[in-house]
């Protein structure tokens, strides 16, 4: 029988009423050691996993107005990622003064990230944009650090590891430690308007969400074999999205966010799912087989405790419909939650089932100082840090991510999958990522043709591969 996940039905009132999920202390009255900063003292920041997003993300940490950041130390696997970040962070005239990464403060390799937090003072705050399996590894290091820390989603793409962050998070209160998760919509000032007035009934209950999430391949969605000169291993690393182990694969990348809001308005996470998914097109234009692992259309059923439904639609696939954008109907209206892209403004209530213009009783107005959900995250980051408030966003983060995986191993086994389902599923499927080195044998083998596993719905039913 399917049951609500206990730790989900202790946060609902919580939800709730905050919205952005800062755990209360566990040690509220004790006197904790002194890691928070007021505002006036200089915090510094490492970036760890210096692509696209982490380099946004340290612009974001550098223009927060609470007070004085550095960017101090920078670590990837890969120089060259390292030095392309680092040279667009430091062209960003209006950020360079507070870019002060000297070549011994910029670390290559496997334990790049041990030694740029080394650069770090207790109170600092470490930045985890890597592919997600590394998370908690580099959480690890940072809790014994006593660094605040802000990690990108997903946080884990399996059972155990979300098991072990659930932990690792709860350590991380315990010491004081603020951090936030890359899970920006809870940071949309227009979808906390449009949590709020659905929670206070405006849509009536409940009965119906919709998510879509379909453009062209986009990312390492597809992957040829891989090509002489280049490990098994940093190669599967480069490409993340192409392997469930690094990163869930593109449906936990690409989906987790709309899965995130609509279980916000929701006020809960769906207790199960279950799905089809399929790969229509495995030739390059070339007609050479793409080794990747990941469907390209997944379609989700998501239950509720209550029954309700959120059908959750995901496709890669260039001359098709592209839809990227969520809704809730209600018994009394309906609301566009996400108008375009993951949670893109404004958001709006309408009377009845259809988004008509004239049946509109509500759009969101965003104060323009606080239109951007990235720059909101770190702000509420920062002033949690500043103000020594209890800022914890992981519990938050992994729940999300196991709700996201439950869909994805819906449609990869073919199987009903719960919420319980996956917290407890056995397969780590990179088991010994924390000792890592550039000689490690690949978490993924290729067979002799260069491919990798793929799901087989209907025959690996207790696993995605
Ligand atoms: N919140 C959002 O909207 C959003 C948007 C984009 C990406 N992301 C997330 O950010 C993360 C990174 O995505 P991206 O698009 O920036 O990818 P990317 O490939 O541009 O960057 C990832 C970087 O991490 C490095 N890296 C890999 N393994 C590492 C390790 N063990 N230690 C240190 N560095 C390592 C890579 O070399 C690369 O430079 C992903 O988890 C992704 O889901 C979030």
């Amino acid at each position: 029988m399917t049951k609500t996940p206990s730790n989900v039905t202790t946060r609902r009132e919580f939800l709730k009423d905050t919205g952005c999920l800062a755990a209360a202390s566990a040690l509220a009255g004790v006197a904790l050691p002194a890691v928070h900063a007021a505002s006036s003292d200089l915090i510094q920041v490492a970036l760890i996993g210096c692509g696209g997003r982490g380099t946004g993300a340290a612009v974001n940490a550098l223009r927060t107005k609470t007070g004085p950041m550095k960017l101090v130390a920078m670590g990837d696997v890969f120089e060259e990622r390292l030095q392309g970040s680092l040279g667009q962070l430091r062209r960003d005239q209006s950020l360079a003064p507070q870019v002060d990464v000297p070549p011994e403060r910029r670390f290559a390799g496997f334990d790049a990230y041990k030694k740029a937090m080394d650069c770090l003072k207790p109170g600092d705050i470490a930045i985890f944009a890597s592919p997600p399996a590394f998370r908690w590894v580099h959480f690890t290091y940072a809790i014994q650090k006593g660094l605040h820390v802000f990690m990108e989603k997903p946080v884990t793409v399996d059972g155990p590891t979300s098991k072990r962050m659930l932990a690792l998070g709860e350590e991380a209160t315990k010491k004081n430690l603020k951090v936030g998760v890359g899970l920006m919509s809870r940071h949309s000032r227009a979808l906390a308007e449009l949590a709020k007035r659905v929670h206070d009934g405006e849509i009536g209950e409940i009965i119906l969400q919709r998510g879509y999430r379909m453009h062209g391949p986009i990312g390492y969605f597809s992957s040829l074999p891989k090509p002489p000169g280049v490990s098994e291993l940093l190669y599967q690393i480069q490409r993340f999205h192409s392997f469930l182990w690094a990163s869930g694969g593109n449906y936990s990348d690409f989906y987790i966010h709309i899965i995130d809001h609509l279980g916000w308005m929701k006020n809960e996470w769906p207790v199960k799912a279950q799905a089809l998914g399929g790969r229509h097109y495995r030739q390059s234009p070339e007609g050479i087989t793409y080794v990747d692992q990941n469907l390209d259309v997944y379609a989700v059923e998501y239950t509720y405790a209550d029954g309700t439904k959120f059908d959750f639609d995901g496709r890669c696939m260039t001359g098709c419909l592209d839809q990227y954008s969520s809704y809730l109907h209600g018994t009394k209206g309906m609301a566009i939650a996400s108008r375009s892209g993951d949670c893109g403004m404004p958001s709006a209530i309408f009377t009845g089932q259809t988004a008509k213009r004239s049946a509109m009783t509500w759009e969101s107005k965003v104060d323009p100082a606080e239109a951007d959900p990235y720059q909101n995250e770190w702000e509420d980051l920062m002033k949690a840090i500043r103000n020594d408030q209890p800022y914890n966003e992981v519990r938050h983060g992994v729940e999300a991510s196991l709700v996201t995986s439950m869909g994805r191993m819906a449609a990869h086994t073919g199987q009903e999958i719960t919420f319980e389902d996956m917290l407890n599923c056995e397969h780590e499927m990179a088991p010994g990522l924390d000792q890592l080195t550039k000689d490690s044998p690949a978490p993924l083998v290729a067979d002799a043709n260069g491919r990798y596993p793929v799901p087989n719905p209907g025959i690996n039913r207790n696993r995605e591969y």
